[in-house]
Protein backbone atom coordinates (compact mmCIF):
# COMPACT_ATOMS: atom_id res chain seq x y z
CA UNK A 1 0.00 0.00 0.00
CA UNK A 2 1.22 2.94 -0.67
CA UNK A 3 0.85 5.90 1.60
CA UNK A 4 0.97 9.77 1.66
CA UNK A 5 2.15 11.91 5.02
CA UNK A 6 0.83 15.36 4.91
CA UNK A 7 2.29 18.14 7.53
CA UNK A 8 0.68 21.69 7.30
CA UNK A 9 3.00 24.35 9.44
CA UNK A 10 1.32 27.82 9.04
CA UNK A 11 -0.44 29.32 11.96
CA UNK A 12 -2.94 30.58 9.66
CA UNK A 13 -5.88 27.69 9.80
CA UNK A 14 -7.05 29.39 5.76
CA UNK A 15 -3.61 29.92 4.54
CA UNK A 16 -2.30 29.57 0.77
CA UNK A 17 0.04 26.71 1.74
CA UNK A 18 -2.26 24.83 3.66
CA UNK A 19 -4.32 25.34 0.16
CA UNK A 20 -2.00 24.03 -1.91
CA UNK A 21 -0.86 21.01 0.10
CA UNK A 22 -4.39 20.18 0.04
CA UNK A 23 -4.64 20.34 -3.39
CA UNK A 24 -2.15 18.04 -3.80
CA UNK A 25 -3.33 15.68 -0.91
CA UNK A 26 -6.89 15.70 -2.47
CA UNK A 27 -5.45 14.89 -6.02
CA UNK A 28 -3.29 11.88 -4.72
CA UNK A 29 -5.93 10.47 -2.28
CA UNK A 30 -8.71 10.42 -5.61
CA UNK A 31 -5.63 8.93 -7.45
CA UNK A 32 -4.86 5.93 -4.71
CA UNK A 33 -8.19 5.05 -3.40
CA UNK A 34 -6.41 2.28 -1.86
CA UNK A 35 -3.64 4.57 0.06
CA UNK A 36 -3.21 4.94 3.49
CA UNK A 37 -2.98 8.79 4.41
CA UNK A 38 -1.69 10.43 7.14
CA UNK A 39 -1.84 14.03 8.31
CA UNK A 40 -0.01 16.38 11.25
CA UNK A 41 -0.48 19.85 11.84
CA UNK A 42 2.20 21.25 13.22
CA UNK A 43 0.64 24.74 13.86
CA UNK A 44 -1.99 23.25 15.79
CA UNK A 45 -0.77 20.35 17.10
CA UNK A 46 2.87 21.16 17.81
CA UNK A 47 5.89 18.75 18.15
CA UNK A 48 8.26 19.47 20.86
CA UNK A 49 11.42 21.58 20.36
CA UNK A 50 14.40 18.43 21.34
CA UNK A 51 15.50 18.55 24.77
CA UNK A 52 18.66 16.98 26.52
CA UNK A 53 17.12 13.42 26.47
CA UNK A 54 16.91 13.95 22.92
CA UNK A 55 20.69 15.18 22.51
CA UNK A 56 21.69 12.02 24.75
CA UNK A 57 20.30 9.90 22.50
CA UNK A 58 21.73 11.25 19.56
CA UNK A 59 24.43 11.41 21.45
CA UNK A 60 24.44 7.83 21.80
CA UNK A 61 24.08 7.20 18.23
CA UNK A 62 27.24 8.70 16.99
CA UNK A 63 29.29 6.94 20.22
CA UNK A 64 27.82 3.39 18.45
CA UNK A 65 28.09 4.58 14.90
CA UNK A 66 24.33 3.36 14.74
CA UNK A 67 23.61 3.66 11.29
CA UNK A 68 20.15 1.45 11.43
CA UNK A 69 17.19 3.08 12.48
CA UNK A 70 15.91 -0.34 13.49
CA UNK A 71 18.27 -0.18 16.72
CA UNK A 72 17.98 3.23 17.39
CA UNK A 73 15.20 2.20 20.55
CA UNK A 74 18.00 -0.03 21.90
CA UNK A 75 20.36 3.01 22.98
CA UNK A 76 17.58 4.11 25.09
CA UNK A 77 19.24 4.52 28.42
CA UNK A 78 18.29 7.31 30.96
CA UNK A 79 14.02 8.28 32.12
CA UNK A 80 14.89 11.37 29.89
CA UNK A 81 15.67 9.50 26.93
CA UNK A 82 12.89 6.95 27.56
CA UNK A 83 10.60 10.60 27.11
CA UNK A 84 12.35 11.76 24.32
CA UNK A 85 12.04 8.67 22.51
CA UNK A 86 8.43 8.24 23.39
CA UNK A 87 8.10 11.66 21.03
CA UNK A 88 10.06 10.69 18.30
CA UNK A 89 9.05 7.03 17.59
CA UNK A 90 5.69 7.50 16.73
CA UNK A 91 6.74 10.48 14.41
CA UNK A 92 9.84 8.13 12.73
CA UNK A 93 7.45 5.87 12.10
CA UNK A 94 5.28 8.19 10.33
CA UNK A 95 8.47 8.95 7.97
CA UNK A 96 9.33 5.56 7.66
CA UNK A 97 6.20 4.14 6.31
CA UNK A 98 5.39 7.41 4.04
CA UNK A 99 6.09 6.75 0.06
CA UNK A 100 5.41 10.59 -0.31
CA UNK A 101 5.77 13.03 2.26
CA UNK A 102 3.65 16.34 1.71
CA UNK A 103 4.75 19.82 3.50
CA UNK A 104 3.04 22.82 3.67
CA UNK A 105 5.02 25.77 5.30
CA UNK A 106 4.28 29.60 4.78
CA UNK A 107 7.94 31.25 4.23
CA UNK A 108 8.99 32.96 8.38
CA UNK A 109 11.75 35.13 7.71
CA UNK A 110 13.03 33.59 4.52
CA UNK A 111 12.77 30.28 5.83
CA UNK A 112 10.57 27.49 7.88
CA UNK A 113 8.64 27.99 10.69
CA UNK A 114 9.75 26.62 14.13
CA UNK A 115 6.96 24.28 14.06
CA UNK A 116 8.01 22.51 11.20
CA UNK A 117 12.09 22.70 12.10
CA UNK A 118 10.81 21.27 15.03
CA UNK A 119 9.74 18.50 13.41
CA UNK A 120 13.04 18.27 11.72
CA UNK A 121 14.73 17.99 14.69
CA UNK A 122 12.83 15.42 16.35
CA UNK A 123 13.09 13.16 13.32
CA UNK A 124 16.42 13.61 11.72
CA UNK A 125 19.67 11.29 13.59
CA UNK A 126 22.96 11.52 11.80
CA UNK A 127 24.03 9.10 9.71
CA UNK A 128 20.75 7.24 9.01
CA UNK A 129 19.69 5.65 6.10
CA UNK A 130 15.84 6.24 5.16
CA UNK A 131 14.53 4.00 1.69
CA UNK A 132 14.37 6.71 -1.06
CA UNK A 133 10.74 8.73 -1.19
CA UNK A 134 9.48 11.63 -2.72
CA UNK A 135 9.12 15.11 -0.99
CA UNK A 136 6.22 17.81 -2.45
CA UNK A 137 6.09 21.28 -0.93
CA UNK A 138 3.76 23.88 -1.34
CA UNK A 139 4.76 27.16 0.15
CA UNK A 140 3.34 30.87 0.40
CA UNK A 141 5.76 33.50 0.72
CA UNK A 142 4.93 37.19 1.16
CA UNK A 143 7.60 38.39 -1.42
CA UNK A 144 9.01 37.21 -4.58
CA UNK A 145 12.40 35.24 -4.70
CA UNK A 146 12.02 32.75 -8.06
CA UNK A 147 15.33 33.08 -10.35
CA UNK A 148 16.07 36.87 -11.43
CA UNK A 149 14.03 38.68 -8.71
CA UNK A 150 16.36 40.75 -6.03
CA UNK A 151 15.39 38.80 -3.08
CA UNK A 152 15.77 35.64 -4.98
CA UNK A 153 19.12 35.23 -2.85
CA UNK A 154 17.05 35.46 0.85
CA UNK A 155 15.23 32.13 -0.36
CA UNK A 156 16.03 30.58 3.21
CA UNK A 157 13.04 28.71 2.52
CA UNK A 158 13.55 26.32 -1.10
CA UNK A 159 16.90 25.98 -0.74
CA UNK A 160 17.15 24.84 3.22
CA UNK A 161 14.50 22.41 2.56
CA UNK A 162 15.90 21.08 -1.04
CA UNK A 163 19.73 21.22 0.66
CA UNK A 164 18.33 19.15 4.34
CA UNK A 165 16.24 16.12 1.91
CA UNK A 166 19.12 16.02 -0.20
CA UNK A 167 21.98 15.73 2.90
CA UNK A 168 19.91 13.96 5.09
CA UNK A 169 17.47 12.04 3.08
CA UNK A 170 19.03 11.24 -0.11
CA UNK A 171 16.11 12.77 -2.05
CA UNK A 172 18.01 15.01 -4.92
CA UNK A 173 14.72 15.59 -6.46
CA UNK A 174 12.10 17.17 -3.85
CA UNK A 175 9.48 19.49 -5.62
CA UNK A 176 8.53 22.84 -4.83
CA UNK A 177 5.55 24.28 -5.46
CA UNK A 178 5.54 28.26 -4.65
CA UNK A 179 2.91 30.94 -4.18
CA UNK A 180 4.40 34.38 -4.44
CA UNK A 181 3.78 37.80 -3.54
CA UNK A 182 0.88 37.06 -1.30
CA UNK A 183 1.67 40.41 0.79
CA UNK A 184 0.17 41.70 -2.05
CA UNK A 185 -3.41 40.28 -0.58
CA UNK A 186 -2.99 42.31 2.64
CA UNK A 187 -0.14 45.80 1.91
CA UNK A 188 -1.80 48.00 -0.17
CA UNK A 189 1.44 49.45 -1.03
CA UNK A 190 2.01 46.23 -2.70
CA UNK A 191 -1.77 46.37 -4.62
CA UNK A 192 -0.24 47.00 -7.87
CA UNK A 193 1.36 43.46 -7.55
CA UNK A 194 -1.64 41.46 -7.04
CA UNK A 195 -2.40 40.23 -10.46
CA UNK A 196 1.18 38.84 -10.44
CA UNK A 197 0.34 37.31 -7.14
CA UNK A 198 -3.00 35.51 -8.47
CA UNK A 199 -1.34 34.52 -11.44
CA UNK A 200 1.15 33.21 -9.24
CA UNK A 201 -1.26 31.50 -6.91
CA UNK A 202 -3.12 30.32 -10.49
CA UNK A 203 0.29 28.35 -11.78
CA UNK A 204 0.85 26.72 -7.85
CA UNK A 205 -2.66 25.32 -7.53
CA UNK A 206 -3.17 23.88 -11.02
CA UNK A 207 0.72 22.49 -10.32
CA UNK A 208 -0.63 20.85 -6.99
CA UNK A 209 -3.27 19.60 -8.49
CA UNK A 210 -1.48 18.09 -11.44
CA UNK A 211 1.60 16.51 -9.07
CA UNK A 212 -1.37 15.24 -6.70
CA UNK A 213 -2.74 13.26 -9.99
CA UNK A 214 1.17 12.22 -10.86
CA UNK A 215 2.70 10.81 -7.73
C1 LIG B 1 5.91 35.57 11.10
C2 LIG B 1 5.88 35.84 9.62
C3 LIG B 1 7.07 36.03 8.95
C4 LIG B 1 7.07 36.24 7.57
N1 LIG B 1 8.26 36.40 6.93
C5 LIG B 1 8.25 36.53 5.59
C6 LIG B 1 9.50 36.65 4.88
O1 LIG B 1 10.58 36.62 5.44
N2 LIG B 1 9.44 36.78 3.53
C7 LIG B 1 8.26 36.79 2.85
O2 LIG B 1 8.28 36.88 1.64
N3 LIG B 1 7.08 36.68 3.50
C8 LIG B 1 7.06 36.55 4.84
N4 LIG B 1 5.87 36.44 5.51
C9 LIG B 1 4.61 36.41 4.73
C10 LIG B 1 4.12 34.98 4.53
O3 LIG B 1 5.09 34.19 3.90
C11 LIG B 1 2.82 35.01 3.74
O4 LIG B 1 1.82 35.60 4.56
C12 LIG B 1 2.35 33.62 3.33
O5 LIG B 1 1.10 33.73 2.69
C13 LIG B 1 2.22 32.72 4.52
O6 LIG B 1 1.76 31.44 4.13
P1 LIG B 1 0.31 30.93 4.54
O7 LIG B 1 -0.67 31.74 3.71
O8 LIG B 1 0.31 29.51 4.18
O9 LIG B 1 0.14 31.19 6.00
C14 LIG B 1 5.84 36.26 6.88
C15 LIG B 1 4.65 36.09 7.58
C16 LIG B 1 4.65 35.88 8.92
C17 LIG B 1 3.34 35.69 9.65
Amino acid sequence: MTVLLHLDASARRTSLSRELSAAFADAWRSEHPGGGYVYRDLAADPIPFIGEGWTDLCDRVLAHGTTDLDHLADLVNSPAQEQAWAIVEPLLAEVRAADVILIGTPMYNYSIPASLKAWLDQITFPRMSLAPRRFLVTTARGGAYSPGAPKAIYDYQERYLRDFFAGHFAVQDSVFVNAELANSRQDPALAHLRDKHDASYAAALAAARRLGKEY
